[in-house]
């Protein structure tokens, strides 16, 4: 009913829209995008669409390469593209807006519609929809291959797999799944993942949602009673995910933040602080406007949903299955990044804290022990970084769930200064390094924290500008097809 009503004005409003509209500004348009096929036996394929770094000061093969997850599950990626980290962002008006803290200023930007089933990717039956994590890192893997040989100047660039929420599961599969298969592989055919980082993650369901009631509690959004009405709710989520009753576990967790809900009378757990949830049906109205659909190359008649109920029902039975196994290989063998924002209910610091101390790993002693070091972003307290070796964690401040979209340039410097290991990312002891910059007198120089503060871009000539002026008009049958129309300018 209520659908039926939604979708009539959305229908209204993105006619009316549709002829108000220019097309979407070139200037705005992915470097490239279309379909990834998932199998040669198949006929689903993984949407994407890809930014090239704007202003690399390395060569093109060499710049790092971000690939973006959204969680759900079943939501797709195009919130983060337009909604959060992307380059552009849509607005209230339904138009694009250059987005300051895009994570493609210097790395490269590929935001993948995964599972099949989300956001513009293509299922060809609903059983092939994933069930399972094995079977997302699989869909994945093939996807990324053959994104990595549609030019060659993508072939040896390191890779970083980066996803929020539910890709707190995604992002360790594929991640597992790529050095898994690497092993097997020839130098030339393997998969160069650098690292992977994980934004307000849904890890270990069975630590994390036992953490609700306490976090809430010592916020003062409960009190004690209803601390341990909800404390009975969580015990019975843990009480299935430990029988292996996972469906049903995952209903119990539900009801938990439900109850949640209920009790505080927030607009959403997403972040405490908000008046009204996140906007995030900006980028449902945007997608589905008919001219932006034909501009993408995206059959019009195909109706865009921010999130799949069909993809989150195939994978209800594995929300509570905890990868955190995943994490503890990937940490041994690759970089992990956590970051979280502070007024995240669902997913945040609390949840990640908890079932982070629980990893086996031979540094997790150190890491727990490791400084909490204040970290500032141009002389203003941003968060808070602990980091040992491979593994790092961030709290950033001023933000909930939707981090990039509350600190986008905070959350731009985080990630260039982690995927570059500058400032508070690098490997050196906090206290050595004071020891080497702090002046003989005065107080100490701050430390620096972003790319500009260390070292000035080099000017290039704007390599994106000339991507987009060889961007040809997509034709229909781009989606399923691979001929490559750029030409990527090496520097
Ligand atoms: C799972 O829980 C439901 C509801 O409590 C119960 O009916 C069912 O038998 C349980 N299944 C298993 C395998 O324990
Ligand atoms: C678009 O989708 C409709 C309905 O699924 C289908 O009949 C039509 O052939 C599709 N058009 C193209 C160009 O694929
Ligand atoms: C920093 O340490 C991590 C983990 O020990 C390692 O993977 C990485 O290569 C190191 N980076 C540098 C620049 O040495
Ligand atoms: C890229 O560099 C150009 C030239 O230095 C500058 O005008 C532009 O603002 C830079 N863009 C970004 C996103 O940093």
């Amino acid at each position: 009913m209520t659908f039926t009503f939604k979708t009539l004005i959305l229908l209204c409003y993105c006619s009316f829209l549709a002829l108000s509209t220019p097309s979407y500004p070139k200037e705005a348009l992915p470097t490239k995008h279309g379909y990834l096929p998932i199998s040669p036996t198949s006929t689903s394929s993984i949407f994407y669409a890809f930014y090239e770094a704007q202003n690399s000061t390395l060569p093109l093969s060499q710049t790092p390469l971000l690939i973006w997850l959204q969680g759900g599950p079943g939501c797709s990626s195009m919130i983060g593209n337009l909604y959060e980290l992307g380059p552009w962002r849509v607005t209230q008006s339904l138009t694009l807006q250059r987005n300051p803290g895009s994570w493609n200023r210097i790395f490269g930007l590929l935001f993948l519609d995964s599972p099949i089933g989300s956001g513009f990717s293509v299922a060809a039956t609903p059983q092939e929809i994933p069930k399972d994590q094995n079977a997302v890192a699989e869909h994945l893997f093939a996807a990324i291959t053959r994104f990595l040989q549609l030019h060659p100047v993508f072939k040896y660039r390191p890779i970083y797999v980066t996803g929020e929420s539910y890709a707190g599961k995604y992002v360790p599969a594929i991640g597992y799944y790529i050095l898994k298969k690497n092993a097997n592989l020839g130098v030339s055919e393997r998969v160069n993942l650098a690292g992977v980082a994980i934004g307000d993650g849904l890890t270990d369901p069975e630590t994390q949602v036992a953490t609700h009631a306490l976090n809430a509690y010592y916020v003062g959004l409960i009190n004690e009673r209803q601390k341990n009405e909800l404390e009975k709710a969580q015990l019975e989520a843990v009480r299935l995910t430990q029988m292996g009753n996972w469906s049903e576990a995952t209903d119990a967790r539900n009801e938990v933040l439900a109850l949640l809900e209920q009790m505080t009378g927030l607009p959403t757990l997403y972040d405490y602080t908000r008046k009204v949830p996140y906007e995030d049906d900006l980028v449902e109205k945007f997608l589905n406007i008919a001219e932006v659909k034909k501009t993408l190359g995206v059959n019009e008649s195909f109706v865009y949903e921010i999130c799949s109920a069909v993809v989150d029902a195939a994978l209800h039975a594995d929300v509570m299955k905890s990868v955190k196994y995943m994490v503890e290989y990937l940490v041994r063998n690759s970089r992990v990044l956590l970051y979280q924002g502070e007024y995240d209910l669902r997913d945040g610091v609390v949840q990640t804290e908890v079932w982070v101390k629980t990893m086996k790993w031979e540094g997790i002693e150190e890491f727990l022990n490791a400084e909490r070091v204040i970290w500032k972003v141009n002389g203003e307290v941003a968060g808070y970084v602990q980091k040992w070796k491979s593994l790092t964690n961030v709290v950033v401040l001023g933000a909930g769930h939707l981090l990039p979209t509350d600190q986008p340039v905070n959350s731009q410097a985080m990630i260039e200064d982690w995927v570059l290991e500058r400032g508070l990312f690098r490997n050196v002891s906090i206290e050595l390094l004071c020891d080497v910059v702090a002046p003989p007198y005065g107080p100490p120089e701050p430390f620096p924290t972003t790319a500009m503060d260390l070292v000035p871009l080099v000017v290039e000539p704007d390599i994106s500008e000339a991507l987009y002026a060889s961007f040809g008009e997509p034709t229909p049958e781009e989606g399923v097809g691979f001929k490559l129309e750029f030409i990527l300018a090496e520097s």
